[in-house]
Parts: structure tokens; C-alpha cells; sequence
């Protein structure tokens, strides 16, 4: 189960996550690890059971684009198309709040796992947190009204 939450209602469910994935065990600095754009931004949570195992959030730049990121699932909980269910339901959201795109800060690792849900990788590679990342992109279809 997926759901979608504001900052205030997922915090104490998406940083553990967060915290055990980026800080742990990427190493990623505690202090880069949360920023002004959490406050702001809608964050999907993944439930097995009643534990929360996955989380992504989704800021919004302007009306017609946002940016996901904190991409997270626990370690024992990848491969089961966790981290694909809440990425979609996000691109979903997106798309249906009217969003014309949706770009990401994608680790070099992480790029297939984007790629397979229609992201495109564009530029160079750069370095953020201590990592190799590559901006991607999703253009999102208007729905019809
Ligand atoms: C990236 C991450 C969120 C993927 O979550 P997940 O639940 O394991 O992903 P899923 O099981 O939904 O995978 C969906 C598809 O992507 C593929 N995939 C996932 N991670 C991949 C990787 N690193 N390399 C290649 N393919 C990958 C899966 O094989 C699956 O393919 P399939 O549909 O053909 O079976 C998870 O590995 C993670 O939390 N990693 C550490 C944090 C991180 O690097 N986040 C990304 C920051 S940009």
C-alpha cells in the first residue's frame, strides 16, 4: 500500500528511512540529509503489513514541474517493485495535479531503475552529496479532462 502524505503526517515515518538508506549506509552527511524543500513537498510512503519499508518525495518548482527525490527503500524490502510502485504513484499524482514534467537528481546506480519507468537521462554526470548523479527527466501526457 502507497500513500501520499504532507511533511507534518510522513516525518516520522520517512526519515527513519531515510537516515538508514542515506546516511547509514550511503554515508551521505546527517546535515545534507534534510533541507527547507521537505516542509513543502507531498512524500509517498510504503506500507508492508503496517511498517513503512520505502518513502520518495515529490517538490514542486512552478506549475507545471516538479522535482522527486529522497527515493528510499529499505534494504531488505528492494527488488519486489517497491521503489517502482512509489515512484508511480508520485508520477500519478504529478500528472494528475496538471504537472507537465517531472525531473530527478538520479545516483549513477540508481539510473536503470528510473530508465524502466520512462525517465530519460540528460547531461553530464556530476557529483552531489559525496555521489556520481545524472539529471533524468519525465515529460507526463495531459490527461484529459
Ligand atoms: C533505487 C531503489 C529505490 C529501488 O527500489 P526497489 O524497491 O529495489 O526497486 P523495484 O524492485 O521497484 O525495481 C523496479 C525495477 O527497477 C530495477 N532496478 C531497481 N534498482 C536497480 C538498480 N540499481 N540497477 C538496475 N535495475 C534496478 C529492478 O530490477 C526492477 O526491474 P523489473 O521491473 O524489470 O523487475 C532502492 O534500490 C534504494 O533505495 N536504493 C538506495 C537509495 C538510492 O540509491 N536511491 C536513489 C537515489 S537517486
Amino acid at each position: 500500500m502507497i500513500l501520499i502524505k504532507t511533511w507534518e503526517l510522513a516525518q516520522d515515518e520517512a526519515y527513519p528511512i531515510r537516515r538508514d538508506v542515506f546516511i547509514l549506509e550511503q554515508g551521505v552527511p546527517e546535515e545534507m540529509e534534510l533541507d527547507e524543500f521537505d516542509p513543502g513537498a507531498l512524500h509517498a510512503l510504503a506500507y508492508e503489513e503496517s511498517t513503512c519499508v520505502g518513502t520518495a518525495r515529490l517538490v514542486y518548482l512552478d506549475d507545471k514541474s516538479a522535482q522527486i527525490g529522497r527515493m528510499a527503500v529499505l534494504s531488505k524490502f528492494r527488488g519486489r517493485g517497491i521503489g517502482a510502485a512509489i515512484l508511480m504513484a508520485l508520477v500519478k499524482r504529478a500528472q494528475a495535479q496538471g504537472m507537465s514534467s517531472l525531473i530527478l537528481h538520479s545516483q549513477v546506480v540508481a539510473i536503470p531503475f528510473y530508465e524502466k519507468l520512462g525517465f530519460i537521462g540528460q547531461g553530464p554526470l556530476y557529483e552531489e552529496a559525496g555521489l556520481p548523479h545524472r539529471n533524468m527527466m519525465l515529460l507526463l501526457p495531459e490527461i484529459a479532462k
